[in-house]
């Protein structure tokens, strides 16, 4: 990385009074958590035509049920033995020196675990179970997702069956008067979670400055919240090993190794 474009980046953030931190799934790759669309990301074994939307998981579940069983333990394994990583802790410290909100994609719990307090989960969270009207039932806790783990492990020795599947889910699928609870994830086509969406574009209109750790940009309409800032004309640093995505002081490099540098050069 280079020395000048971190001293720029650190003036930037010293002088900043109200960060948004806005995160994909890069800055957990260092927790163990695979990305979506890097070479060894998700979507390279489970292509998200057939298995990032409900529909293509139902069609999955009756067609091919390993394959969902092999799909959900990929995505519940990493997330259920995961610890924050130095770059969700740097974000948790920079609190105590400015008013921070981290607005994240990822559904793993890892900001609030390194002690974010104001965390925006747009696309969810894989420990919150909510009815089908979004609204909060209970939490998951790790225990919760590792006996499910080893469900799927046990499930997957055997001939895998539509029935065999769900009774594997039971502990995080629920059918009551309020309908279906299920795990508060997004997938492709749903709307986006409330009120964390609607809290994000008022964080993105309310920042004065802009850190986008670890994502591709890809997904609508989350990747549309460092545009906005950036038209208010709101600085943004992004951190990322691969590429970075919008016009921006690009600090390149994993986000482990950079968040703690550069906290250290803006707060010597
Ligand atoms: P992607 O997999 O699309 O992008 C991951 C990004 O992290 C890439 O730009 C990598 O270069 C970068 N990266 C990899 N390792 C890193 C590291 N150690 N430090 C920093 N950056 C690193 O993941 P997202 O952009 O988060 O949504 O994907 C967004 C959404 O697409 C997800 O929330 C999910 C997915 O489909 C839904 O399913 C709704």
């Amino acid at each position: 990385m280079e020395i000048t474009r971190l001293q720029e980046a650190a003036s930037l953030l010293r002088q900043a009074k109200k960060v948004t931190v806005f995160t994909g799934a890069g800055i957990s790759a260092e927790s163990g958590i695979p990305t979506f669309r890097d070479d060894a990301g998700l979507w390279r074994e489970f292509p998200p035509e057939r298995f990032a939307h409900w529909k293509g998981l139902m069609q999955e579940a009756w067609s091919d049920p390993a394959s969902v069983a092999r799909f959900i333990l990929a995505v519940l394994e990493p997330i259920a033995k995961a610890v924050p990583n130095p770059a969700h802790t740097a974000i948790a410290h920079l609190a105590e020196k400015t008013t921070v909100t981290v607005i994240t994609q990822n559904v793993d719990n890892l900001h609030q675990e390194a002690g974010s307090q104001r965390v925006r989960e747009v696309h969810g969270s894989l420990f919150k179970i909510v009815d089908s009207r979004g609204t909060f039932v209970r939490r998951l806790n790790k225990p919760d997702l590792l006996s499910m783990v080893a469900h799927l492990h046990e499930l997957l020795q055997s001939k895998v069956t539509i029935f065999k599947l769900l009774r594997s889910f039971r502990s995080i699928l629920g059918l009551s008067w309020r309908g279906i609870s299920r795990p508060s994830i997004v997938l492709f086509h749903d709307d986006l979670a409330q009120p964390d969406w609607s809290q994000a574009m008022e964080d993105a209109q309310w920042c004065d400055l802009m850190i986008v750790v670890g994502t591709s940009a890809q997904v609508f309409p989350a990747c549309t919240l460092p545009v906005r800032v950036k038209m208010r004309g709101v600085p943004v640093i992004e951190i990322n090993p691969g590429s970075h995505e919008f016009d921006s002081v690009w600090l390149e490099g994993k986000a482990a190794e950079v968040l703690p540098q550069l906290l250290s050069a803006a707060y010597p």
